[in-house]
């Protein structure tokens, strides 16, 4: 078994740079591939779940060079695709799986979708329903669980209130929309991550808001034409996220975090932190590609206050929910998450994971069926603690190990390879050990 060692830090001091958005890497590369002419791709992270999607477009024929960071995509629009030749293995990403069946949806063939024992696990009845609303053939599991197979087709354009607050659900729609005739209308009753809207809109994509209170109506008119486009990938604001509770966690210290992505519906983490009392500044704020950019500065020592969180922030902090259990171990009273069931069915069970995790180093903090309550602030003894083979899982318990008492060994930290391969060794540089 494979571990790794997190030492007690003193402060985190210096710059650092981060691996492209994933969520904006995957776009991008279904984006250009469903576009016509070249697209280029700069700052495309090494990202296992990105390179599960360039590898399934890859298996339904589109051209793509991978240079280091560039990505060079040729897209021919709906003819650049090609019957693939195998079973699709999306690894790990759920991103990739669920997006994909989007476009699967309107081609003409037959298309099966696969992915590791985690993937197999997490639920696609949430696509599978409105694609076949949509007029595509799409098999599951009885229970809806993958491999899915999608026969696509002649689509026609719905209007779906989605019952779930995804992003992932939406993009799959907006996508098999862009093949379907008339209009595809998504109602998204709270608001999720735009990546998908923005980067259609910045390749020539035309599509239609309605906002009332929350809700938010999303319209496009199916056989547009998309034109590639150069684009450069933010640094993931999911990633900088780890440093900036880490440098607000520990005494001191200042770390300055380069060229990151602060779309608003991602940013919930940092406004959070920022309510809990850290000291964040974002600076030289710009717009790159259709996405807001800035580069985050964040300093260590502010006393942190408990927060409740719930409704519809959750899904602009879905995958930072983990992280903020450990953050609210530091804070001074309540900590709360509400309405985050969500967790319980990504790549392992976030909630379970993290609260048996953080257990093992001394916390307490009650389970919820849709979250966690926890009082602060505790000490955590560090431990030997388990990623559950979730990246998100071991980077939040190194966070908790630099600001444990003692050392923390994680198990299974290889799979921080799936959203950051570098996270370590970037932690290394800007962790000052005590
Ligand atoms: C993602 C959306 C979120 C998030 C996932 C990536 C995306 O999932 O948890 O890591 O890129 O669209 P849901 O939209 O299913 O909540």
């Amino acid at each position: 078994m494979s571990t790794i060692t997190v030492k007690p830090a003193r402060s985190l001091k210096g710059e650092i740079a981060l691996p492209g958005d994933k969520s904006i890497s995957h776009r991008a590369l279904f984006i250009s591939s469903l576009a016509k002419g070249q697209t280029t791709i700069e700052g495309f992270p090494e990202s296992t779940d990105c390179l599960s999607t360039l590898k399934a477009l890859l298996s339904l024929g589109i051209e793509i060079k991978r240079e280091g960071e560039r990505v060079l995509v040729s897209g021919k629009g709906k003819d650049g695709f090609h019957p693939p030749s195998e079973i699709i293995d999306c690894g790990n990403s759920g991103t990739t799986m669920r997006l994909l069946s989007g476009i699967a949806a309107g081609l003409p063939f037959k298309t099966v979708l696969t992915g590791d024992q985690s993937l197999r696990r997490r639920p696609m009845a949430r696509i599978a329903e409105p694609l076949r609303l949509m007029g595509a053939t799409v098999l599951t599991q009885p229970n809806g669980l993958p491999p899915v197979t999608i026969i696509g087709g002649s689509l026609s354009g719905i209007e779906y209130r989605m019952p779930i607050a995804s992003a992932q659900v939406k993009s799959c729609l907006l996508f098999a929309g862009l093949f379907a005739s008339g209009t595809t209308t998504i109602v998204e009753p709270i608001p999720t991550r735009d990546h998908t809207e923005r980067m259609l809109s910045y390749f020539g994509g035309s599509l239609k808001y309605f906002f009332a209170g929350e809700e938010k109506k999303i319209s496009l008119e199916g056989g547009q034409r998309l034109t590639g486009q150069k684009i450069k990938i933010p640094g993931d604001f999911s990633a900088a996220s780890y440093f900036m509770a880490a440098a607000a966690l520990v005494s001191e210290g200042e770390i300055l975090i380069k060229n990151v992505g602060i779309n608003p519906t991602r940013t919930a983490f940092l406004r959070t932190l920022v309510k809990m009392g850290a000291r964040i500044q974002i600076q030289n704020q710009r717009e790159e590609g259709g996405e807001p950019v800035g580069d985050i500065l964040v300093k260590g020592g502010g006393g942190l206050k408990g927060i409740t969180v719930f409704g519809s922030l959750i899904p602009n902090l879905i995958d930072e929910i983990p992280l903020l259990a450990v953050v609210g171990l530091f804070a001074q009273g309540k900590t709360e998450v509400k309405d985050a069931a969500e967790l319980r069915v990504k790549e392992s069970d976030r909630i379970a994971s993290i609260v048996t995790e953080l257990r093992k180093m001394g916390a307490r903090i009650e389970e919820r069926e849709d979250g966690f309550v926890l009082f602060g602030p505790q000490k955590l003894q560090g431990t030997r603690v388990h990623s559950h083979f979730d990246h998100r899982i071991a980077m939040s318990l190194a966070v908790a190990g630099l600001a444990a008492f003692g050392e923390t060994v994680i198990e299974e930290p290889d799979c921080v390879a799936i959203s950051f391969p570098q996270f370590f060794h970037t932690l290394n540089t800007v962790s000052c050990v005590k």
